[in-house]
């Protein structure tokens, strides 16, 4: 079960290799995953009106802030995740269900969404992909749509993943291409992460 935002692993293998994600799942190493919903991400879905927007959660893991979606009657809901063995587990798990499950590198992921939830996949990537992240984003979203989720706004004291950061980072490297409607100090995380994430609402230029 997660209890703090350290979910590194000791290892050799490149982040950016399907393979080191799978073997997390293989092990059950799976650090970050909070077993619920994200606190933020369920307030924020909570003030959504709109049922029909189509959404999409990239990195989505266990997948957790779908399963919300869902039960609120969203029905236009798609995760992304690179990691075969956690993609057939959610096969599984949500068979029946509306949820559109794709197995895909984010960066190679083509369609056009009214919102996309961040929810611990930015913070898991090499900080070098960060601006490809920023810019491959921005095509995903349709004008006058979201990237609504959380932030890390802490550095951690080895190499991640999780990779950390700050707000003014983040706003040098969101600003160009997005309208940074909202970026504050989460009130409600969960309570291994009070005081370091940030809430993001940003629009696409
Ligand atoms: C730190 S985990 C977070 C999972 C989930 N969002 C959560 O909070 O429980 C990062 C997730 O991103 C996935 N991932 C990493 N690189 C990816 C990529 N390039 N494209 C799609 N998914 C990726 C991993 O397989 C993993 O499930």
């Amino acid at each position: 079960m997660f209890v703090n935002s350290d979910f590194k692993k000791n290892d050799n293998m490149e982040t950016t290799d399907p393979q080191y994600w799978n073997n997390r799942y293989l092990t059950g190493d799976t650090g970050w995953d909070m077993g619920r919903v994200s606190p933020p991400l369920q307030a924020y879905i909570d003030q959504l009106e709109n049922k029909d927007l189509e959404i999409l959660i990239p990195g989505a893991g266990n997948s957790y802030e779908a399963a919300y979606l869902l039960e609120k009657g969203f029905r236009r809901v798609t995760v992304l995740d690179i990691a075969p063995v956690l993609t057939a587990q959610l096969r599984q798990a949500f068979a029946g269900t509306d949820l559109q499950i794709v197995e895909d590198d984010f960066f190679r992921h083509q369609g056009r969404y009214d919102l996309v939830l961040e929810q611990t996949f930015f913070c898991a990537l090499e900080p070098s992909l960060r601006r490809d992240y920023v810019m491959h984003m921005h095509t995903l979203i349709k004008p006058g749509g979201h990237l609504a989720g959380v932030l890390f706004n802490r550095s951690f004291s080895h190499d991640g993943p999780p990779f950390g950061g700050t707000e003014n980072e983040y706003r040098e490297l969101f600003a160009p291409l997005f309208e940074l409607k909202t970026m504050e100090l989460c009130y409600n995380s969960h309570p291994a992460r009070q005081g370091t994430e940030l809430f993001i609402n940003f629009l696409p230029k």
